[in-house]
Formats: C-alpha cells, structure tokens, sequence
C-alpha cells in the first residue's frame, strides 16, 4: 500500500501584488508504506509548499493527495491523526527543558502521565538526548533543538513522518547522527518517511527513493544508486565555447556512450557525457569535439554522483547552502 500518493498537485499562490506564483505545477508521486522517500532540490522548488500540502496546512490549487489513505483536503483530520511533521523554522522554547517541552506535547495527544514518562524515556534515547533532558532547551546546540524536534514529531506514534530540511545548517557529525535516528525509526517502527532536502548527500545516503523537483515540477525520480547508474559508470564533461549541435549528434551516436546532455554555464556550454570508461575515451571525445568545431576548454572526467544526475536533469548545479 501507499503511504502517500500525489495526483497531478498544484499550487499557485496568489501573490499579495497581484503576481501569482505557481509553486507547484502537476506533481505525481507515490511514496511505499515505510519508505524513505527524499525531495531534492534547490531554493523555491516548492518543497516547503508540497509538505504544507501533505500534512494539511495548505489546500491544493488543483490534484489530488492522499496520505494514510485519506485525502488531505476533505479528511483532514483523518490525515493529521497520522502523521508527523517537523519544519524547517524550527521554534524551541529555550527556557524549557527539553523533558518538559516533550511532556508539554505528549500533554496535547492526551497521554497520561505514564505513558509521558515512558515516551519521553524511550524516544530521548532514540535520539540520545537523554542525558541533556533536564538541561534547557536554549542550551542545546543545533543538532540537539533537530533531536529533539525529532522526538517532538514521534510523540503522537506517526504512522507517515514528514520532516522539511531536518539538517539545515548542521555540522556533517550533527547530520549522520540525524540520519541515523531515521533509518532506525523505519526499521524499527515501519514508519513512512518523507523528507525534504537541498543536501545531496542526504538523498544519496539515506533515501530508498528520490524524487528531483525543479520549479514545481518532479524532473526525475528512483533509487539514488539507479540514477546514478544511468549516467554510465564514467562521466565527461567538456566545457567550452563554439557549436555544441555537431558534437552532440557525433557523440550520441558512439556506442560507448549512455547519455549526453548539454547545458549553458555563463558564456560556455557544458557537455556531459556519460560513458563505459572515461580515461579510455577521452582522447576520442576530444577529438570529437575539435572535429565538430566546439573549442574545450575544461575536461572533467568523475565517477557520477546525484550530483550529475542533478545537473543533468535540471541544467543547475545544487549548491549546498
Ligand atoms: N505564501 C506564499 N505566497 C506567495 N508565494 C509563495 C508563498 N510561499 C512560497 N511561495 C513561492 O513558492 C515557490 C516555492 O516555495 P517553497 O517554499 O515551497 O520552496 P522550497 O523548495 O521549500 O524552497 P527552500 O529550499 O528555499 O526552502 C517559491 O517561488 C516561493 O517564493
Ligand atoms: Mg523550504
């Protein structure tokens, strides 16, 4: 079954200057019950917005979403019994502890006193904060306010998790710890998880399945080692100025070749050439390319990341920021 499942969403904004913004423009996708499922991509790609969407705090323009089966637009409430949802303006108080800020929320889903106290026992050791629970919140460095948000979202025993951006800004220790409590929570618990990031990394190393969305659209979507398999076991890329045209037909009829796309970068154009053996073909390709008029100046040859799998659908390069 599906955890979730979106039907050609839309979202327009309705700017408040009368310009209208399309953030999302006909998404579809289905995410497995305990999947980890992760959308990449860049600023104002409408990630924030599709998880709005998902977890009730904005109704679609137009399509269809279902979460733990119910539909997120006329059974809301359904929806949110199920699901968890951590943002990425995250809000600690900072003169709690951290035990009092997880027992305030247990507090709001009705548990009793109990089953507080065993909750927040478990779920601080999940997260390994128990030793800083009766510290103040305000004293917790970055990761441990995202650790906490974690257990936050765990209180309510989600059967579908959505966190947006959960390691923004964190050190690459603060992150793999953060990914572990992830991983962990599917394993243990079969919980859903979907996520949202602008880390490549994150995407590589923790997602089942990932899905690249660019200005409100899924450009592509599979498993992070599938998409990299696609772009060859080598990519070329040749960046330089003059007709790309010939050396594109040239190449793509080679048969070493698996994919060729081509990209502007400033005044140059960039080529990428997915290939069986990039050291072995070089010299080819370059030849090519003088043959075909296009002046290199730069040659990368690289083992293929999400990176290059970014690039290559979406013309952009995803700087972290
Ligand atoms: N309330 C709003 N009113 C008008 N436009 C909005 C609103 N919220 C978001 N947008 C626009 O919708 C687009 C998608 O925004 P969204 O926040 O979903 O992107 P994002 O992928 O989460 O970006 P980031 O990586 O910066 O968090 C952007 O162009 C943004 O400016
Ligand atoms: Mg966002």
């Amino acid at each position: 079954m599906n955890a979730i499942t979106t039907t050609a969403l839309e979202k327009r904004y309705d700017g408040k200057d009368g310009v209208a913004v399309d953030a999302l423009r006909g998404v579809t996708l289905h995410v497995g019950t305990g999947e980890i499922y992760a959308i990449l991509g860049p600023n104002g790609a409408g990630k924030t917005t599709l998880i709005s969407i998902l977890t009730t705090l904005l109704m679609p323009t137009a399509g269809l979403a279902m979460v733990a089966g119910y539909n997120v637009a006329t059974e809301p409430e359904q929806v949110r019994r199920r699901i968890a949802v951590t943002f990425q303006e995250m809000v600690v108080d900072a003169d709690l502890t951290g035990r009092q800020l997880l027992d305030f929320h247990a507090r709001l889903y009705g548990l009793s006193r109990a089953a507080r106290q065993e909750q927040i026992r478990t779920l601080g050791a999940l997260v390994e904060l128990t030793d800083a629970l009766d510290r103040k919140a305000g004293t917790y460095s970055g990761g441990m306010k995202r650790r906490l948000e974690l257990a936050r979202g765990l209180l309510s025993a989600p059967q579908v998790l959505f966190l947006d951006e959960p390691t923004q800004g964190l050190d690459p220790q603060n992150r793999s710890s953060i990914w572990r409590h992830i991983r962990r929570l599917r394993d243990e618990q079969g919980i859903t998880v979907l996520l949202t990031t602008h880390y490549m990394e994150e995407a590589e190393a923790l997602a089942d399945r990932v899905g690249i969305i660019d200005h409100g659209q899924l450009v592509v979507e599979g498993r992070p080692g599938d998409l990299v398999r696609q772009m060859g076991a080598d990519v070329v890329t040749l960046t330089g100025n003059g007709a790309a045209a010939g050396l594109l037909l040239t190449v793509r009829a080679l048969d070493f070749v698996t994919h060729v796309t081509e990209h502007a970068a400033d005044d140059l154009v960039r080529v990428q050439i997915g290939v069986d053996d990039g050291e072995r073909r070089l010299a080819a390709l370059i030849g090519a390319a003088s043959a075909a008029g296009f002046h290199v100046v730069q040659v990368n040859v690289n083992h293929p990341s999400l990176a290059d799998v970014f690039l290559a659908h979406t013309g952009e390069e995803l700087h972290n920021q």
